[in-house]
């Protein structure tokens, strides 16, 4: 078979991020699946624990390698694996491998607020070498990565809402998020709390305060513009498989009209296909099996509402993860992620 291009690992890949880089990059004209491991479905045919993908594809589970310094032929490895596994995984590749990882364990510079929110230590200096993905806010940087801390979901969505704004340097005061997520953000193993007869027609709150995202947020906002404002962040769980919807409220220094914060968002995102502008509401079943952001801004004089809609596994995982390596890789960041959802 001719070669395509990028020779691609996915460790993690019988988990539900591992499932949305399969569905995306099999079918990707650039890259050649090389490795895609496991650790319970270790030895299975990728089509019988994906069944979406049964049929169109002749790739197994691998377990882990014992030996992740061993592996040569890869110019770029996907880490979709719980947290904690990647911080040591990731410092033993081969020089010269390019890293992604989904989880956690480098989206967060400053190790004491790190060691608080994940119980982990720091990797070293490879810290310093992450770029953050958020792609619409740092292409250039990721364009030069070697390795990239994919944002969480919960991150992109309310991210994307607030950058224009904190960019704008108008806000003013605290900012208020209100997110919620479908299921699909607890991972495929069922839990107690996760789990069908629990989530479903079922609607409540978690982590008020201790989210481990918020960090991330104020971290990122930091660096897009000036950002000494409160953040009150709260997650919620909807009774639903995927998506994230954000509610973000704020205010500015100076009157807007619907129209003015309108325009501010359309010169941020002018440049970013992914990102589309909803009137009202953006609605999680649009953007669902997409790697877009739905977006629809609200103002009124001082009081501005930014709502955002992604799909967690998606633009929140998988999707912007394949994003990340077009760029760092000289391609379009559009290429293997221009699909639509499906209606209804
Ligand atoms: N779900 C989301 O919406 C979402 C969004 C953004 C980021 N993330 C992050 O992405 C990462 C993966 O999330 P996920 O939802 O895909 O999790 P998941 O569905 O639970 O999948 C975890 C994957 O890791 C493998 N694994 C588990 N324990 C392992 C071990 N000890 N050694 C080797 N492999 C092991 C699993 O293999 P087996 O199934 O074969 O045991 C599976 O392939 C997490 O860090 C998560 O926080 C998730």
């Amino acid at each position: 078979m001719n070669s395509k291009g990028i020779k691609v690992a996915i460790f993690g890949g019988s988990g539900y991020g591992g499932s949305e880089l399969l569905r995306i990059l099999l079918f990707h004209p650039n890259v050649d699946l090389e490795l895609v491991t496991a650790n319970e479905h270790a030895g299975k045919h990728v089509g019988a624990v994906h069944r979406n993908l049964n049929g169109l594809t002749d790739l197994n589970f691998a377990a882990m390698p014992t030996d992740i310094s061993e592996l040569k032929e890869i110019d770029v490895a996907f880490f979709a694996l719980p947290h904690g596994q990647a911080i040591d995984l990731i410092p033993k590749l081969v020089d010269g491998v390019k890293a992604i990882d989904l989880s956690g364990d480098f989206r967060i510079a400053d190790p004491d607020v790190f060691k608080r929110y994940y119980n982990l230590d720091h990797a070293g200096d490879i810290q310093s070498d992450f770029v953050y993905g958020l792609t619409e806010t740092n292409r250039e940087a990721i364009k030069n990565a070697q390795f990239i801390a994919n944002p969480g979901c919960f991150a992109t969505a309310t991210l994307l809402a607030l950058a224009p704004i904190v960019k704008s340097g108008m806000l003013d005061g605290k900012v208020i998020v209100d997110a919620k997520t479908g299921s699909s953000g607890s991972g495929a193993k069922p839990a107690t709390n996760t789990h069908h007869p629990q989530r479903m027609n079922s609607f409540y709150a978690y982590k008020p305060f201790v989210h481990q995202h918020r960090p991330e947020i104020e971290q990122h906002l930091r660096s897009v513009g000036t950002f000494e404002n409160d953040l009150v962040f709260m997650t919620h769980s909807l009774p639903v498989s995927r998506g994230i919807f954000a509610t973000c409220y704020m205010q500015t220094t100076v009157n807007l009209t619907n129209e003015d914060a309108l325009n501010l968002y359309k010169h941020f995102y002018s440049e970013s296909f992914f990102v589309r502008f909803a009137d009202g509401s953006p609605d999680i079943n649009w953007v669902k099996n997409t790697n877009f952001c739905d977006i629809a801004v609200h103002a009124d004089g001082k009081n501005v509402v930014v709502f955002s809609a992604i799909d967690n596994l998606v633009k929140g995982a998988a999707g912007q993860a394949v994003q990340n390596m077009n760029l760092m890789f000289g391609l379009d960041e559009k290429t293997g992620l221009v699909f639509p959802g499906s209606n209804p």
